[in-house]
């Protein structure tokens, strides 16, 4: 039987369309091989959001080339959003690549495998969901459910519009249908995702047409579904309609990854984000009204173009105000074919490290600070089984999606209730008190 092996880089939308790959080269009849060097088909499925990812391909694609010319009938085959955008370069950049499909095109990765020539690449035509493929979920109890696709949003350093295309939204009816039938198979924890998941609906016809809000609503309301997440949301999309269902859903975490990218207004308008540090401060203020012990993530970009001292300095101080869990911090990399790459005012790379340093001192702070605050009370955890550096240590997951190592055990699945005794910037430890769900 010929072996596969997939790596998976990026986001959340990316893990969830290996799934979709690893099911479908099952469907195939290959199996799964246990690492890179024992597989006969090496699936990349990638990213391209920065540089640096595309820098880390390619060096994988040199490595897969060295094993190829001592095994010619390995099998390379890359997939999403880096193999979209080198749509026209690929097979003639990287002649030892044998498939490439494009983030849309996912489900045509077996055939573009058999085919000969330019066959062998599928990009574009982002209209199919791909939500009838086979796929193999990593864990029985928590799934990701599609919402959309593609993105309307033009922020002006982001190249996933050019890659993902714009954004379709799934009929409620078959969302609704594939949460059921998770919750039949025992999923317990579902992950909603969506380049901009709460513009979910707006371009549905308005007879079918179904809200962000409705949406969490509708999936609080299944039996089984005990917990609710979604990635990633747009501030500029977090209404009051989206808040209040969010408030009022039992099943929605209380946890929100929010991304800020910067807290200067001047930085926010050039990178066409469409709110100011005002209305993100707002809507905070209103989120937390809602939800007191909400837990709050973003995402923060340092160096955009002509970012300066002052603005990066707004951007200390919105964080410093709100006060995050957690954030992904990013140094601004341009991107082909996206505004900002245009933009003459670039900062220097000495700048943009500077700041970042800044910057996580700020991030770990808050962090340590948050968790801290944690400790002495009792959190619900979702056991994910034995920890990876100690099976005698239980890991899982707090509603506020804190990773929590506890003991004594508690199989992977079951909800427990776990004293928080001590904390990091990273995780809660504790013991837990009782199962609360078997
Ligand atoms: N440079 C740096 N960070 C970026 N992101 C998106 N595009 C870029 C870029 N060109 C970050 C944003 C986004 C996260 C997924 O990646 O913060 O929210
Ligand atoms: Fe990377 Fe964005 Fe594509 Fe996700 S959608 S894999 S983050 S480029």
């Amino acid at each position: 039987m010929r072996r596969y092996h997939v790596t998976t880089f990026g986001c959340q939308m990316n893990v969830h369309d290996s799934e979709r790959i690893k099911g479908m080269l099952e469907g195939a009849g290959l199996g799964e091989a246990p690492d890179r060097d024992a597989a006969d088909v090496l699936v990349f499925n990638t990213c391209t959001i920065r540089e640096k990812a595309d820098d880390r391909l390619v060096q994988h694609l040199h490595d897969a080339r060295g094993r190829k010319e001592r095994d010619p009938d390995l099998q390379v085959v890359v997939a999403g959003c880096w193999a979209e955008s080198q749509r026209e370069a690929i097979f003639r950049e990287f002649p030892w690549v044998d498939a490439a499909v494009g983030p849309g095109r996912i489900g045509s990765l077996a055939d573009a495998m058999r085919a000969e020539g330019d066959e062998r690449g599928a990009f574009g035509s982002f209209d199919d969901f791909a939500a009838d493929l086979p796929r193999r979920r990593e864990r029985d109890f928590q799934a990701w459910l599609q919402l959309s696709m593609g993105c309307n949003s033009v922020c002006s350093y982001c190249i996933v519009p050019s890659v993902r295309g714009r954004e379709r939204s799934r009929h409620p009816r078959e969302v609704l249908a594939e949460a059921r039938q998770l919750a039949a198979e025992g999923v317990t924890e579902i992950m909603l995702l969506g380049q901009n998941v709460n513009s979910y609906g707006r371009d549905l016809s308005p007879d079918e047409r179904c809200t962000f809000a409705e949406m969490l609503r509708a999936v609080d309301a299944i039996d089984g579904i005990s917990r609710i997440r979604f990635m990633s949301p747009h501030p500029k999309d977090m209404r009051g309609d989206v808040i209040a269902a969010m408030a009022e859903s039992d099943a929605v975490c209380n946890q929100l990854h929010l991304p800020l990218q910067s807290g200067s207004t001047r930085v926010l308008k050039r990178m066409r984000r469409t709110y100011d540090q005002g209305r993100y401060l707002d809507l905070v203020a209103r989120l937390r009204d809602a939800m007191p012990d909400i837990a709050l993530t973003t995402d923060v970009i340092v160096g955009f173009p002509g970012e300066s001292d002052a603005d990066f300095e707004d951007t200390l101080d919105v964080y410093e105000q709100v006060g995050f869990d957690h954030a992904f911090t990013f140094i601004y990399s341009p991107r082909r074919g996206t505004e900002a790459a245009a933009f003459e005012d670039q900062v220097a790379d000495e700048v943009k490290h500077e700041r970042l340093e800044r910057l996580v001192d700020v991030v770990q702070r808050h962090a340590a600070a948050r968790n801290a605050a944690l400790v002495g009370t009792t959190q619900e955890v979702l056991s994910e089984g034995p920890s990876r550096t100690d099976p005698g240590v239980f890991r899982g997951k707090t509603r506020g999606n804190k990773t929590a190592l506890f003991t004594p055990a508690a199989p992977a699945g079951s909800v427990v209730s776990m004293v928080v005794e001590e904390s990091t910037s990273q995780t809660l430890r504790g013991r837990i008190l009782s199962p609360v769900v078997a």
